[in-house]
């Protein structure tokens, strides 16, 4: 019986992404290892962001500290969108409040001399990584999610040099250079297929991509630029491998034909999307994740149970639903919040 319970507790988000029904929804978080957690802090005390993702003795540790710490019911590996970058040949750092900085960035005249590098060799780290954290995980028989930035939003730092809430010289390249842009949209896409084939092979168990700032184009750009390389990418993992996917971008609604066009198992839903509408709208054959305000972490405890509850009760016909925010957790959120939504979670049963 324990065993048997021990089981179903594996499969629970894996079942939820093949839209299988579960005893509760699954939870976890997007950037689930961090800042908010003192965990966290005491490692980052000692070594900067990058020693950190490039070290998997630490990046094991980091991934479980929010699983010992909340029982989420999956672990996804601690690394980042941009360890892409570096194999470029584009300088990366994170600096303080400000976060990440390409001090040399991409310049148009450049993109077709651009090499594809060797990801496995370049990446060595990450795919360490993985293969620690699957060995650690397996007393918690809890599944590993690996990840990558999409081309677009990891080309978008590569031209931008930082976050830029406008884009303005991608959208500069768009309108002059969108030759160049595609260019170096294939060549990212060849480079983010190799990562997550070696991932796979390191043994992750699901995949996410992460493409936040394809959320900042129009309609028209987003079907150019986004969704050929995500569907590429995806029937690429599809096709290869038995290892589910979804997809992440901001402004979910606004695309939402072209994403489910993409055919990923799962659609990482943001924050302001309406379930009700959403769920109406998707096949019932693709998961839904997400899609709780990270600001309602700061909320009263009574307040955020309710919003959480309601989220659970509008999806509870709905297999195929896994819980989480709609954008990644904040560095303030007070941690006994992400108890409460973990534990309101768990004990649903709609
Ligand atoms: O979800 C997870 O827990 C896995 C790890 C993960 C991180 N970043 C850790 C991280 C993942 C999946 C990401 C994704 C990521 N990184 C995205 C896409 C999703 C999103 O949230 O929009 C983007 C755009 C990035 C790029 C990035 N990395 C930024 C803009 C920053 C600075 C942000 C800030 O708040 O300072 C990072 C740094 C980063 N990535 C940290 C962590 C834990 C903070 C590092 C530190 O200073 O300790």
């Amino acid at each position: 019986m324990l065993e048997l319970s021990l089981t179903l507790l594996i499969m629970i988000y894996l079942d939820a992404l093949s839209c299988k029904k579960t005893e509760r929804p699954p939870i976890w978080f997007m950037r689930q290892a961090g800042r908010y957690m003192q965990q966290y802090q005491d490692i980052r005390k000692n070594h900067n962001f990058l020693e950190m993702i490039g070290t998997p003795q630490l990046a094991t540790e980091i991934t479980l500290q929010p699983i010992d710490a909340f029982g989420f019911d999956a672990a996804i590996l601690f690394s980042d969108i941009l360890t892409l970058v570096k194999p470029f040949g584009c300088s990366l750092e994170f600096k303080e409040g400000i976060g990440p900085v390409i001090d040399d960035p991409l310049q148009a005249e450049a993109i077709k001399a651009l090499e594809i590098p060797n990801i496995k060799q370049e990446c060595g780290f990450v795919f360490e990584a993985v293969k620690l954290i699957r060995e650690k995980l397996l007393p918690y028989k809890i599944p590993l999610i690996g990840f990558s930035g999409a081309p677009f939003t990891v080309a978008s730092y590569m031209i931008e040099g930082k976050s830029s809430p406008n884009l303005e010289t991608v959208k500069y390249w768009i309108g002059h250079n969108p030759n160049e842009l595609h260019d170096l949209l294939e060549k990212l896409t060849v480079s983010v297929i190799d990562y997550l084939d070696e991932q796979v092979n390191a043994g992750v168990q699901a995949l996410q991509l992460f493409d936040t700032w394809a959320g900042l184009l129009s309609y028209e750009d987003f079907k150019l630029f986004i969704a050929p390389y995500l569907k590429k990418i995806v029937s690429h993992v599809r096709t290869k491998h038995n290892v589910p996917i979804t997809v992440f971008c901001k402004h979910t609604m606004a695309f939402l034909d072209l994403l489910i066009d993409i055919n990923p198992n799962g659609i990482s839903v943001d924050w302001q999307t309406n379930l009700r509408d959403i769920k109406s709208k998707v096949p019932s054959t693709m998961a839904l994740q997400g899609n709780l305000d990270p600001l309602l972490l700061f909320a009263k405890p009574e307040k955020l149970r309710e919003r959480v509850i309601e989220k659970l009760d509008i999806m509870k016909d709905r297999p195929g639903y896994i819980f989480n925010l709609g954008h990644g957790i904040l560095p303030t959120t007070p941690v006994e919040n992400v108890k409460l939504v973990v534990d309101t979670v768990k004990s649903y049963r709609g």
